[in-house]
């Protein structure tokens, strides 16, 4: 399982470069790692930059939905926006209200480098924002109200 670093790491900070070669042994590597690491620590979601690489990749499994994301680019956001709750396997234990955009547009490429469209909408849509914010150097605690600390 790959180590998760976590807030105020300088890694998190940094603008991530898109991936050049999707197919490389490095990035095929990768991506079943990323998947496996969230699926243990149980989160929706993990950008590139959260296991110390500053590449434009991440992982979204939520329900049925095992997506790989690489060099995405939000082409469509809805003009309606909503807060929910939202959290980071980079800054345990926190919570806090996020404003997103209700839907979206993303276009990307998948694991096997073919371009997608994906139209996405409710906790999708939220987990693609988070984690695109990620690859920008911008954690959900910049825009968060009402941050509370989860004391177990
Ligand atoms: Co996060």
């Amino acid at each position: 399982m790959l180590k998760i670093i976590t807030h105020p790491n300088p890694i998190l900070r940094k603008r991530s470069q898109n991936v050049a070669d999707v197919l490389s042994d490095k990035i095929q590597k990768l991506i079943p790692e990323m998947m496996e690491t969230m699926k243990a620590k149980e989160g929706v979601g993990l950008a590139a930059p959260q296991i110390g690489q500053n590449i434009r990749l991440f992982v979204v499994g939520y329900k049925d939905k095992n997506l790989v994301i690489i060099n995405p680019k939000i082409i469509k956001k809805s003009l309606l926006k909503e807060w929910d709750e939202e959290g980071c396997l980079s800054i345990p234990n926190k919570y806090g209200q996020v404003k997103r955009h209700k839907s979206l547009t993303v276009k990307y490429l998948n694991e096997g480098g073919q371009e997608q469209t994906l139209k996405a909408s409710g906790l999708l849509a939220r987990v693609i924002q988070h984690e695109t914010d990620h690859l920008d150097g911008i954690l959900f605690i910049d825009k968060a109200k009402n941050l509370a600390d989860i004391l177990y």
